[in-house]
């Protein structure tokens, strides 16, 4: 099992180049079956969730063609199985984009429902309830969702709660139904804007993503394109909170500024400065960092995926701060491994009350999601003394490439495998 092993108190000072957004690539990829030709999709980050999805879609038989780590041509003609089985479906829960990739399509799909996951329930009821309003029989056998229809026909969905998955899902299903759709409350993350744009370059007609109302006027076909994803706010937000916890003054390149306004906004209140370019953001933390009050929404609101590397900046910060996580009830399992690292967080259902304490101290602390993972390396980053993170396969399912990237600004990070590697990083530390 791989870990990481971190002597911490560097400042990290640089720059570092942001790769394309896991989740919008995701949706991305498996909508490029929807078309018989050869799709080129571009500045897709090489992580393990991009790989498995990838992985699946090669299984029912697309023809997966990688011209390089970050490009890859794919051809949906060669599908012949409209069923994704349980073993990609475990690795990954994002090929659920499939259901709506493969109804839209071939309309008929059947994917494994997804396992339990750990950063609380994670239902696909909005889903369900979207493609059956477009006319699919939807029914769950055999620990599958099975969806499947004569034709899809385009039709007026509410949905009941923002949910980026089921919005992507639907607005793919309803690209090739018959007619005229209209998803109301809908998601406005910025990968939502991108799953439309990468359809509408396939011939799709969809307009308004980016804002509660999407209308989609369905279409028979959709044809080849070449598309290059945005770039990962998560992955810069991410930096831009190593930058903040370590007093380090960093510069995330090759991102979209107004993507990371709720993270360069919250940033700004716990005293860093921040520096907008064109598209850049630089985020300078001199100053002693203070307490704030964070509240994780549906974009343009704080986004659920920072909030973890956010508790750990506020973690050192002057002052009292509240964190309340909105979007997923259990999202707070890093907490007890953080207050091994010398934190003062209490949670009471869905706050954390963070009572910042001088600094972290090194311990051995274990991975309990993605998020969370790169969190604990944050604070792994500013602590004094070594920390070694356990489980860092979570955190390899979203970050590319990411102890060389935390390297080239200063950390001393390694990701080992045994105690001997360790004890080795120990000596040579010292
Ligand atoms: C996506 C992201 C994930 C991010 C989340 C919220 C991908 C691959 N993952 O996950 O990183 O944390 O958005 O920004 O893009 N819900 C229902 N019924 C449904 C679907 C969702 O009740 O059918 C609820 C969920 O339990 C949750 C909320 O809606 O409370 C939002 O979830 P959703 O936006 O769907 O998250 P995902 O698309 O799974």
């Amino acid at each position: 099992m791989e870990q990481y092993v971190i002597r911490g108190g560097n400042p990290l000072v640089g720059e570092v180049e942001i790769g394309g957004a896991k989740n919008a690539a995701l949706a991305i990829l498996a909508a490029s079956i929807m078309t018989d030709e050869t799709v080129t999709i571009d500045n897709i980050p090489d992580v393990r969730d991009v790989n498995a999805l990838l992985q699946a879609m090669s299984d029912i038989g697309a023809r997966i063609d990688r011209v390089d780590a970050h490009t890859v041509k794919i051809t949906g003609s060669s599908v012949r199985d409209i069923s994704v089985d349980y073993d990609s479906m475990k690795k990954i829960r994002a090929s659920y984009y499939l259901l709506g990739a493969l109804l839209g399509k071939y309309k008929h799909a059947e994917v494994t429902l997804p396992g339990g996951c750990n950063i609380g329930s994670r239902p696909m009821d909005l889903h369900i309830k979207g493609f059956r309003a477009l006319g699919a029989d939807v029914q769950i056998r055999n620990g599958a969702v099975a969806a499947e229809a004569q034709k899809l026909k385009g039709s007026h969905i509410y949905l009941d709660k923002v949910s980026v998955g089921a919005t992507i899902n639907i607005m793919m299903a309803a690209a090739m139904a018959e007619g005229k759709t209209t998803i109301e409350n809908a998601a406005k993350e910025p990968h939502v804007v991108d799953v439309a744009n990468f359809l509408n370059s396939m011939g799709a007609n969809i307009r308004g993503a980016g804002t509660d109302v999407i209308r989609i006027v369905g279409v028979e076909n959709l044809h080849k394109t070449e598309y290059s994803v945005i770039p990962d706010q998560i992955e810069a937000g991410t930096f831009m909170f190593a930058a903040a916890a370590t007093k380090g003054d960093v510069t995330v390149k090759n991102v979209i500024p107004k993507h990371l306004e709720a993270t360069s906004a919250k940033l700004l209140e716990a005293g860093c400065e921040i520096e907008e370019l064109d598209d850049a953001v630089r985020v300078v933390a001199s100053k002693p960092l203070r307490h704030t009050q964070v509240t994780t929404l549906p974009y343009p609101g704080f986004p659920t995926d920072m909030q973890p590397q956010m508790s750990v900046v506020l973690g050192i910060a002057q002052g009292t701060s509240t964190v309340t996580e909105s979007i997923f009830e259990n999202r707070f399992k890093y907490v007890d491994e953080l207050t091994r690292m010398g934190a003062d967080i209490k949670v009471e259902s869905n706050i954390a009350i963070i009572s910042g304490v001088k600094g972290y101290t090194g311990a051995r602390v274990s991975a309990p999601d993605l998020r969370a993972g790169a969190a604990l390396v944050i604070a792994g980053l500013s602590a004094e003394g070594t920390t070694i993170v356990d489980d860092i396969h979570y955190i390899q399912r979203g970050y590319e490439a990411f102890e060389e990237k935390l390297e080239k600004l200063g950390a001393q990070i390694r990701r080992v495998q045994t105690e001997k590697e360790i004890q080795k990083f120990h000596f040579k530390a010292v």
